[in-house]
């Protein structure tokens, strides 16, 4: 198998560096554009496997496509990531025309290519790339529900005081801090729903800290996170190229399911070789039906301005 990951910032080298060491693929390139980042970073990672142990093949590639000739996979985190007080959406403009340019010449060399989504805003810049290159829509996952969940369980660890390996919380909807739904009514701690144990006040600001999560972080650090979205794609990715059908809120191409039709926006799917397998249909209630309603609006208001 063969992995590209396309961009080697912060969160393109942890993307890769994570599927290299669980050796998801015999080989993976990283392109970039900046003239030696991905030489050297591919060396460095090499250089770490030697304690580490994986075996995967890593190459560095300056902006030539050739290079990642035949690829399986292809995570795209190119674009420009959010500064602090940013919204995701506001990176639209200028990570649209990338993502575009990226995604193209990809293709022209991996025809077959599924696509993990990462760059934002996440679910408009995995409908351009299924729109713009007239993909097969199993073919393009974005990532944002995977990440957003991660950061919801964590939250509700902090909470709980227990281990966030025994919670079972999804987030679904848009990948924006105002368009992502931390399901609270059907997270579970072990089998004991979690809203049986914290008062709704707490559930509630572990809800909100959630949507924010992404922003707190950028807050912090100056620049987006780059650990737990790199966790994330490895999982994602391990679950399409082992064909591990694991069970993940993704940003897919819906076709009416959850009352939604042309958008991508996240919801829970199956992953396996073929890319996502199948939607998951939540039995939600009438304010969760009322918030991914709201949330496709918003994510439909950005999609608008997209040129394919
Ligand atoms: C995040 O939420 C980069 O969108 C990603 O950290």
């Amino acid at each position: 198998m063969k992995v590209t990951v396309v961009g080697a910032g912060a969160v393109g080298a942890t993307c890769a560096d994570n599927i290299a060491r669980k050796e998801l693929c015999d080989e993976l390139v990283m392109l970039d554009i900046k003239e030696g980042v991905t030489e050297g970073k591919a060396i460095d990672m090499m250089q770490s496997s030697v304690w580490l142990g994986s075996d995967t093949r890593i190459t560095g590639s300056t902006n030539d496509y050739t290079k990642t000739a035949g690829s399986d996979l292809v995570v795209v985190t190119s674009g420009i990531p959010r500064k602090p007080g940013m919204s995701r959406e506001e990176l639209v403009g200028i990570n649209s025309n990338i993502v575009k340019d990226v995604t193209k010449k990809i293709l022209e060399q991996s025809p077959d290519a599924i696509f993990i989504i990462i760059s934002n805003p996440m679910d408009s810049m995995a409908y351009l790339t299924l729109k713009a290159n007239g993909l097969p829509k199993h073919r393009v996952i974005g990532m944002g529900g995977a990440l957003d969940s991660s950061r919801f369980r964590y939250y509700l660890s902090q909470a709980l005081h227990c281990s966030s390996h025994d919670l079972n919380a999804d987030v679904i909807g848009g990948h924006g801090d105002t368009t992502m739904i931390p399901l609270t009514r059907l997270a579970t701690y072990n089998s004991i729903p979690v809203s049986e144990i914290l008062e709704p006040a707490a559930l509630d600001k572990v809800a909100a800290d959630t949507r924010v999560g992404g922003a707190t972080l950028t807050k912090l650090i100056g620049t987006s996170a780059w650990y737990a979205p790199g966790a994330a794609c490895a999982m994602i990715a391990e679950s399409v190229l082992r064909d591990e059908k694991k069970m993940i809120p993704c940003s897919v191409y819906l076709e009416g399911e959850y009352g939604q039709k042309d958008i991508c926006l996240g919801v829970p799917v199956v992953l396996g070789r073929k890319g996502w397998e199948s939607i998951y249909q939540l039995k939600l209630d009438d304010a969760e039906k009322d918030a991914f309603a709201k949330s496709a609006e918003k994510v439909r208001s950005v999609n608008a301005s997209l040129k394919f």
